[in-house]
C-alpha cells in the first residue's frame, strides 16, 4: 500500500468541484485515508512549494493557493501516487490527455484544479505538512 498528498486547489474548491474529483478517486479504486479544508497563509503556502522558491511563477503561485480554502487528502491504495498523477493529467492543462482532472476543468497553467505528490519521498514530506499519523485513517 502506497499514500500520496492529494490538494483540491482554491480554483477548484470555488468552482465547486470537490465532488467531481472525490468522484474519480473514489471510482479509481483509490482509498481516501484523510480529509480536511483549510486556508493556508502565504507563507503556509511559500513552505508547501519551497521546492520551487527560484521559479519564476512561486510568487504567482502561492498567492494563489493562499487565496481561499483548499482540500487536503491523504489517498491510499496500490501504485497510488502514479495512479493520482494519471488521473490529474499533465501541469500545463493544454497538454493533459483527454479525462482527465485538468484537461476538463483546469482554466490556466496555473490554476489547474489539483496537487499531487510526485515521488515516495515527497509524499511523505507533503502529507506530514498537513497530517499527524493520528488523523490518517487505516
Ligand atoms: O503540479 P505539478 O506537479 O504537475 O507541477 P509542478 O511543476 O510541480 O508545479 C507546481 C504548480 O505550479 C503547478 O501545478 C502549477 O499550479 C504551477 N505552475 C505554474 O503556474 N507555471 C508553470 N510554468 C509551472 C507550474
Ligand atoms: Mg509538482
Amino acid at each position: 500500500m502506497e499514500r500520496t498528498l492529494s490538494i483540491i486547489k482554491p480554483d477548484g474548491v470555488q468552482r465547486n468541484l470537490i465532488g467531481e474529483v472525490v468522484k474519480r478517486f473514489e471510482k479509481a479504486g483509490i482509498r481516501i485515508a484523510a480529509m480536511k479544508m483549510l486556508r493556508l497563509t502565504k507563507q503556509q503556502a511559500m513552505g508547501f512549494y519551497k521546492v520551487h522558491q527560484e521559479r519564476p511563477f512561486f510568487e504567482s503561485l502561492t498567492d494563489f493557493m493562499s487565496s481561499g480554502p483548499v482540500v487536503v487528502m491523504v489517498l491510499e491504495g496500490g501504485d497510488v501516487i502514479q495512479k493520482n498523477r494519471d488521473l490529474m493529467g499533465a501541469t500545463n492543462y493544454k497538454e493533459a490527455a483527454e479525462g482527465t482532472i485538468r484537461h476538463d476543468f483546469a482554466t490556466d497553467i496555473e490554476k489547474n484544479v489539483v496537487h499531487g505528490s510526485d515521488s515516495p519521498a515527497t509524499a511523505a514530506t507533503e502529507i506530514a505538512y498537513f497530517f499527524s499519523e493520528l488523523e490518517i485513517c487505516r
